[in-house]
């Protein structure tokens, strides 16, 4: 029985369709090389230990108590952790166990920047415990499934995009929970810039909710528009168009925009980035804050970067990762 083991999961970006796709329109996301990776080791009782030692976190619980009661109850677990408390209790149930873990959390990814932090974190606990406790490497698949349950606690209804790119790795299109594959050249580069202002998916998934609401003439067609743009956009990705693929990026942010998810800081990144020579910009996740994404040629790449740090944002050098959920090492 393997005792140890260490899993990792990509981050991503969201090239096209973000929040569209909480509405059933298609998505572009692409992994990225910032990953999240978790160390699980086997206990011998019944305690529950996760430490998240680079956000000074941490948290325990007794499974005797927790899984014997219906609602699980997140008392005194930080609001970071709690995602994972999640994954590992799918986990366990899905093995149909109940053994003491410790779980160590690092992640290179930024949090709470729309870079899908906590769904590679999720997809990372449950390959990692799934491994250490049955021996087995579970598919993308169910390693996607499980983290979506991990998911709903962060973002409430979310669409499954971020844990089915960060357990698939590379590119997809996401459209309600079916995914297709994507090819994204190396002819082209991306550079990520990160405002640095916190935000909450959950609120803003909740405010296009409101807008849709309360403006459905308007706010439904914004989200179909999108989806039509999303298609566009693959079509462009696949002839190599990026030019097209930019000038549709920009036309997203716009629509974003529109739906009250952008924000000033990144207004600013997204600008310069498009003066700096980007073929397009447009922020990336849930919006609010967080992070922006560029496109260019790789030989603009520096100018890019150079205009955002300018700009006030932090420059995140990237590069697309065709690596997802993986077993990195088992004792
Ligand atoms: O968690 P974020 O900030 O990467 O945003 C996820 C993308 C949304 O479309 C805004 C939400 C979702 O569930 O798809």
């Amino acid at each position: 029985m393997v005792k140890r083991v260490v899993a990792s999961a990509p981050g991503k970006i969201i090239l096209f369709g973000e929040h569209a796709v909480v509405y059933g329109e298609p998505a572009v996301a692409v992994a990225i090389d910032r990953r999240a990776r978790v160390i699980v080791e086997e206990r011998g009782d019944f305690e529950v230990r996760i430490s998240a030692p680079d956000l000074s976190l941490e948290a325990g619980f007794d499974l005797e108590r927790v899984l014997s009661e219906d609602s699980f109850s997140f008392f005194e677990i930080p609001q970071r952790l709690k995602n994972v408390v999640r994954a590992v209790e799918v986990s366990l149930n899905a093995c149909n166990l109940k053994r003491g873990l410790n779980i160590e959390i690092n992640s290179d990814i930024p949090p709470s920047a729309g870079l899908g932090s906590s769904a590679s974190v999720a997809v990372a606990t449950v390959a990692a415990v799934g491994k250490c406790l049955t021996g087995d490497s579970w598919e993308s698949e169910k390693v996607s499934k499980l983290a979506f349950e991990a998911e709903k606690i962060v973002h409430g209804a979310p669409s499954g995009i971020d844990n089915t790119i960060s357990a698939y790795g590379g590119g997809i299109i996401f459209q309600q929970g079916k995914i297709e594959r994507l090819d994204i050249g190396a002819q082209v580069s991306i550079v990520i810039g990160d405002t640095k202002v916190e935000r909450s998916t959950k609120k803003l998934v909740s405010h296009v909710r409101s807008i849709c609401e309360k403006y459905p003439l308007i706010g439904l067609p914004i989200i179909r528009l999108i989806g039509s743009l999303t298609l566009e956009g693959v079509e462009r990705l696949k002839t190599g168009d990026f030019e097209g693929v930019g000038e549709l990026m920009d036309i997203n942010q716009g629509l974003l925009d529109a739906l009250g998810v952008s924000h000033l800081s990144l207004s600013r990144l997204i600008f310069a980035a498009r003066e700096a020579g980007a073929y397009g910009a447009k922020l990336s996740g849930a919006g609010g804050g967080g992070c922006m994404i560029a496109l260019m040629s790789p030989e603009n790449a520096k100018n890019v970067l150079e205009a955002i740090e300018m700009s006030g944002g932090r420059a995140v050098p990237t590069a697309f990762s065709m690596r997802g959920v993986t077993v990195e090492s088992e004792e």
